[in-house]
């Protein structure tokens, strides 16, 4: 018997059944529609703003402003004392502190990881980074921005209230469950999709889907990647309660929402930022994401763009509201809970359209055949669910009429939103750039994988260097010198060591911030690295996220000693002149650079005239040497074991796909034909279109190690291109999906 009706007659099953009452239910994932709007002749859900005269949203403006004077001065002090270590009087500097942002960049769990270990580096509540000096970084911050994989783990301290990181990714005694990656995303009780315990997963996810799908808002394949992050990164789903419907698992938990935090209340958390790209309506590129289109950003108050050609903010708490000109169609056709956490987080990441180009980094070194299989079956079950777009994050467009001569989705009713990373700026740097957040320090917690070693080379920042110094010239703020080319990121090193850019500007006030770039990078010890993992590895065991915190922990809290394998005593004191020196050129006169603040700047600026090398930096290992080699026997066997985990990452989000649009479209095909099935082989008939795997293959105790890429079907008039080359393989799959054309 077909064992894949089995999953969706259950979540058939489900929807038939009598609910019963509950508090906290999965299906508070729907949004509430025909909600009454606020009286528009006095109250607007939009803001809008120029370039020239941007504005901010009230309500950020005053959070980030009271904590300036209180809870962020303070820890300004508790941090750098009275300044003599740096050779500065602090208290020259009349309590008036340079304004810092944090950036947190994608690529899935490594970059959640990633972020989380260099955060507990910069954490003063850590013993060991308050030790350091670099422990305080995190307390002076004011912003913190976080992109796909970065934008789980800046959610994830938000709905756990601001813990440490400790906590936050292990779980404490407490009601702190922790990020339990142990857990796969997919198959989360084994690699056995049809066990009692995944249907029961799946179901609850589907029932989450279903119940925003018959609020009437379209939904994607975005939605159930979303629930999925939410079991890990949302506070309510323990491995207790991670197979059933206890509670809502993060449903029901909104972004608009994190004002209400404890943590936020004590003014305790920086300002968080996502940041989501869009596609436009009717966009044919046959490319990867260029540059131009609208990239947006979500606040807890605000979904908004700074963007030039938009320029304006909507209220996050209606956001899945369709307006024109700013008003709704009705009084009464206003959404609200859109903004649900664990959606905002997916959108962030909705890396689905552009998976391929994501994928780059894993799919290297697999040859074409394999990869283009997978392209292959991915596509297909993306074609099989024909709603408005499946590979994107549905948004009704709350922008509808505004700026029609230069806001490309004006005439659009839905805006299509992608990753934070398809236009190739991997660091969420966009937000904090903005002209009148006035950022003086920008940390860069670089997670991205560039290169072949899925180590970073620069290929982000290069991209928003660029985009900032011709799209958003008039909106938004410059980036310092840096090196030109990856090449080059690569040969001076600074992509392998703590690194600060525009520690020189020629103006006053100067041209540009201070980026302090903190890269994820082999161990200064010569250990062998185990923190560049692939993009698409959606399970950790407990043991290789341990050494993972610590090792990226270590790295960051010692700098470096050049042509040494021996951490820097200064390198706390030197971050500590890197955060602070904007503060010297606030008051009149100027303070002078001390000179302890000077020679840690010898070593550790870029300096564009005399450039550092990467040979200062001896007996790095680049080579990623997996310490729980045990851990991926579950994936081995599915085609070679040579492949290992990369492959079993992409298998399991694909499987997962297939899993959820075919009841996806299940679920829309019953509604719409009324069909009334009474058996579960009843369903066979749906197998065409659902477009699931060929029935052959599919009896018995199916394992996806048991399914071989090369049993599906492929496309005989209209190959997929030998080629993974990303650009190629993102425009061949957007533009394969958007139309009806089949293979
Ligand atoms: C879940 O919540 C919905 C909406 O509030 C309600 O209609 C439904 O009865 C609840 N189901 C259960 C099982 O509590
Ligand atoms: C700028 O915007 C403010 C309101 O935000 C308005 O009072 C002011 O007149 C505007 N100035 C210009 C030059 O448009
Ligand atoms: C913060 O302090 C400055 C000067 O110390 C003052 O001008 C400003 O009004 C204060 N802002 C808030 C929001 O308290
Ligand atoms: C620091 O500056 C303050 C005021 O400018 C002054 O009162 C104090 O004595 C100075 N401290 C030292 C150690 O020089
Ligand atoms: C989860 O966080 C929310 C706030 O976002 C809080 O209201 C709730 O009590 C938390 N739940 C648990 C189980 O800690
Ligand atoms: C966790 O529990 C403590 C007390 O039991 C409570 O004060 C705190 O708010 C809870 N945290 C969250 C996020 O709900
Ligand atoms: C949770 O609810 C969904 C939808 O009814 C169902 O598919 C799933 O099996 C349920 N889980 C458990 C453990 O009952
Ligand atoms: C996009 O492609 C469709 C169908 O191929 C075509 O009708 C449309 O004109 C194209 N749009 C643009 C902007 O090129
Ligand atoms: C959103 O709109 C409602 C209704 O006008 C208002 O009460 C609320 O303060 C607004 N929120 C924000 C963040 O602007
Ligand atoms: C902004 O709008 C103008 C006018 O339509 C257009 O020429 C320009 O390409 C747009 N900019 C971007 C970055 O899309
Ligand atoms: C840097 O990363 C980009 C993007 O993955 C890659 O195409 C390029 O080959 C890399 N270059 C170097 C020098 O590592
Ligand atoms: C500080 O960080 C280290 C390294 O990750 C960790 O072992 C230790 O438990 C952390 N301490 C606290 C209090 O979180």
């Amino acid at each position: 018997m077909p064992t894949v009706f089995v999953l969706l007659a259950l979540a058939g099953a489900a929807l038939a059944q009598e609910p019963l009452p509950s508090q906290e239910n999965v299906t508070d994932y729907a949004p509430s529609v025909n909600v009454e709007c606020p009286d528009f002749s006095t109250t607007s859900l939009i803001r809008e703003f120029t370039p020239q005269n941007q504005s901010l949203h009230p309500s950020e403006v005053e959070y980030v402003e009271s904590r300036l004077n209180t809870t962020v001065k303070a820890a300004w002090n508790d941090w750098l004392g009275d300044g003599s270590v740096l050779g500065y009087n602090l208290s020259a500097f009349q309590d008036v502190f340079p304004k810092v942002g944090l950036a947190i960049p994608g690529g899935g769990l490594r970059a959640a990881q990633y972020g989380a270990g260099c955060l507990s580096g910069l954490d003063s509540r850590n013993e060991s980074s308050k030790a350091a000096g670099t422990g305080g970084l995190l307390q002076v911050a004011s912003y913190l921005s976080g992109l796909s994989g970065g934008s789980w783990v800046t959610g994830s301290l938000f709905f756990n209230d601001w813990p440490t990181i400790s906590d936050l990714v292990y779980g404490n005694d407490g009601n702190l469950t922790g990020w339990k990656l142990d857990l796969p995303f997919v198959s989360p009780d084994g690699d056995d999709v049809f066990s009692t315990n995944n249907q029961y997963f799946y179901g609850s996810i589907l029932w989450s889907v279903i119940a925003k799908a018959q609020a009437g808002i379209d939904t994607s394949i975005t939605d159930p990647w979303a629930r999925a992050i939410s079991y890990h990164f949302l506070n309510q789903t323990s491995r207790d309660n991670f197979f059933n419907n206890d509670t809502a698992h993060g449903a029901g938990q909104l972004w608009s929402d994190i004002p209400q935090i404890p943590a936020w209340q004590q003014k305790l958390t920086p300002f968080p930022l996502l940041v989501t790209d869009s596609r436009p309506a009717g966009d044919n590129s046959t490319t990867a994401l260029p540059p131009g289109p609208i990239v947006y950003e979500i606040t807890p108050f605000e979904f908004a763009s700074y963007d030039p050609n938009l320029s304006a903010g909507m209220n996050l708490s209606y956001a899945g509201t369709h307006l024109t000109n700013g008003k709704a169609d009705n009084g009464s056709a206003c959404v609200k809970g859109f903004d649900q956490a664990g959606f905002m987080m997916g959108t962030s990441a909705s890396l689905f359209n552009q998976i391929f180009d994501f994928a780059r980094n894993t799919l290297q070194g697999f040859d074409s055949d394999d990869s283009n299989t997978l392209i292959y079956i991915l596509q297909r079950q993306l074609r099989s669910v024909s709603t408005r777009s499946d590979d994107v994050a549905n948004w009704p467009n709350p922008f509808s009429g505004l700026k029609p001569d230069t806001f490309e989705d004006s005439d659009s009713n839905w805006l299509s939103l992608i990753d934070g990373a398809s236009n190739g700026e991997n660091v969420p740097y966009g937000p904090l750039f903005v002209q009148s957040r006035a950022l003086d320090v920008i940390v860069t917690l670089e997670g991205s994988a560039d290169d072949t070693n899925n180590w970073p080379n620069g290929t982000g920042p290069i991209a928003t260097q660029s985009r900032l110094s011709t799209i958003l010239l008039s909106s938004h703020q410059q980036f310092p010198p840096i090196p030109q080319t990856a090449a080059d990121w690569v040969s001076t090193g600074v992509r392998q060591r703590a690194t600060f850019f525009g520690c020189n500007p020629i103006q006053t006030p100067p041209e540009y911030p201070m980026v302090i770039y903190l890269p994820n990078a082999p161990p200064i010890t010569g250990d062998n690295p185990v923190t560049n993992t692939g993009t698409f590895d959606l399970t950790y065991p407990l043991l290789h996220t341990q050494l993972f915190l610590d090792q990226v922990h270590f790295n960051t809290i010692s700098g470096f000693t050049p042509n040494a394998n021996t951490p820097d005593p200064n390198f706390g004191i030197c971050l500590q002149c890197a955060a602070v020196d904007r503060a010297r050129t606030k008051i009149t006169p100027a303070v002078a650079r001390s000179s302890m603040c000077s020679q840690c700047f010898q070593q550790y600026c870029y300096d564009p005239e005399n450039p550092p090398s990467q040979s200062e930096l001896p007996n790095r290992k680049l080579v990623f040497v997996d310490p729980t080699p045990q851990g991926l026997t579950k994936v081995e066997g599915f085609l070679g074991t040579n492949k290992f985990k990369l492959l079993g990452g992409v298998i399991g989000l694909v499987l997962f796909i297939a899993l959820l649009c075919g009841g996806l479209f299940w679920w829309k095909k019953r509604r719409d034909k009324k069909m009334q099935y009474s058996q579960v082989h009843d369903f066979h008939d749906d197998r065409d279109t659902a477009g699931l795997w060929p029935r052959q293959s599919m009896g018995g105790a199916a394992r996806y190690s048991d399914y071989h890429a090369e049993a599906y079907e492929l496309p005989p008039a209209h190959p997929v291109e030998r080629s993974y080359e990303p650009s190629f393989v993102a425009e061949s799959f957007v533009a394969d999906n958007r139309g009806p054309h089949s293979p």
